[in-house]
C-alpha cells in the first residue's frame, strides 16, 4: 500500500494485555506482549491514516506518528475506545483483553496471617467492549477483532465474528509456540463475514499487520 491507502481515515488501533488489579502491588495480566498491536498502528500510520493507539503497558516504544493513550485495566480501556469510537473510521482491537476481573481492590497490600493458607479470589466478567461498539457501531465503519484460540480456531472464530458484528477477524493459535503471544512472526487466518477465510504464511507481525491494513482498505472503499 501507499501513505494514500488510509489517507485521511481515523483508525483506532488497541494493544497489549490489561491489567486487572488486586491490590496496590499486585495485577492479573496475560501473556500478550503489544508487538501485534503496535504492528497494526505503525502500518496504518504508514497508509496514510491518523492512528491512536490505546495500549496497555508493554516494553515498545510508540511507533512514530501516532497518538497513545495509555490504559492498564479493562475498564479504563473500554472508556478509552468508547469516548473515541463515534469518531473513528475504523478500529483494530488487537489487546488481549482480561475476561475477569477481581470483584473488590484492596486499599493495601493484601497479608498472608496465621490462618488463611488458602485464599479465594472472586473475579466477575469484564465488560465485553466489542459487543459494546457493534451495539453502535454506524455501517461506515470497520471493527476488526484478534482471536486468541488454543483449540477449533475457525469455528470459534467465525461464532465471535457474527456476535461482535466484525469486518474481519484474525484468528491465531496460541497453542504453538513458534507464533502468536511474544513471538516477532504470526501466522492468521483471516475469517471474513461471508465465511471465506484466508490463512497466512507464517511471517513477521510486521507483514501481517500490512496484510490487515490492505483488507481494511479494501472494506472501507466497498462501504
Ligand atoms: O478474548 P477474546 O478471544 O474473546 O477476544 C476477541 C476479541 O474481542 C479481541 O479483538 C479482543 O480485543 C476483544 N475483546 C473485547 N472485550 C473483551 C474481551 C475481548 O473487546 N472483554
Amino acid at each position: 500500500f501507499t501513505p494514500q491507502t488510509l489517507a485521511g481515515k481515523r483508525v483506532i488501533v488497541t494493544a497489549g494485555g490489561t491489567r486487572e488489579r488486586l491490590d496496590p502491588v499486585r495485577f492479573l495480566t496475560n501473556d500478550s506482549s503489544g508487538k501485534m498491536g503496535y504492528a497494526v498502528a505503525a502500518a496504518a500510520q504508514q497508509a496514510g491514516a491518523k492512528v491512536t493507539l490505546i495500549t496497555a503497558p508493554t516494553g515498545l516504544s510508540a511507533p512514530s506518528g501516532v497518538d497513545i493513550v495509555n490504559i492498564q485495566s479493562t475498564t479504563e480501556l473500554a472508556t478509552a475506545v468508547l469516548d473515541r469510537f463515534p469518531n473513528a473510521d475504523v478500529l483494530v482491537m488487537a489487546a488481549a483483553v482480561a475476561d475477569f476481573q477481581p470483584v473488590t481492590v484492596a486499599d493495601q497490600k493484601i497479608k498472608k496471617t496465621a490462618d488463611n493458607d488458602e485464599m479465594v479470589l472472586t473475579l466477575k466478567k469484564t465488560p465485553d467492549i466489542l459487543k459494546q461498539v457493534a451495539a453502535i457501531k454506524q455501517p461506515h465503519q470497520v471493527t476488526v477483532g484478534f482471536a486468541a484460540e488454543t483449540q477449533a480456531v475457525l469455528a470459534n472464530g467465525q461464532k465471535k465474528l457474527a456476535d461482535k458484528q466484525l469486518d474481519l477477524l484474525a484468528a491465531n493459535d496460541v497453542s504453538r509456540q513458534d507464533i502468536g503471544f511474544n513471538s516477532d512472526d504470526n501466522q492468521v487466518t483471516f475469517i471474513m463475514p461471508d465465511g471465506v477465510t484466508d490463512q497466512t504464511p507464517k511471517t513477521s507481525k510486521r507483514v501481517i499487520a500490512q496484510a490487515l491494513v490492505s483488507r481494511v482498505a479494501t472494506i472501507l472503499a466497498a462501504k
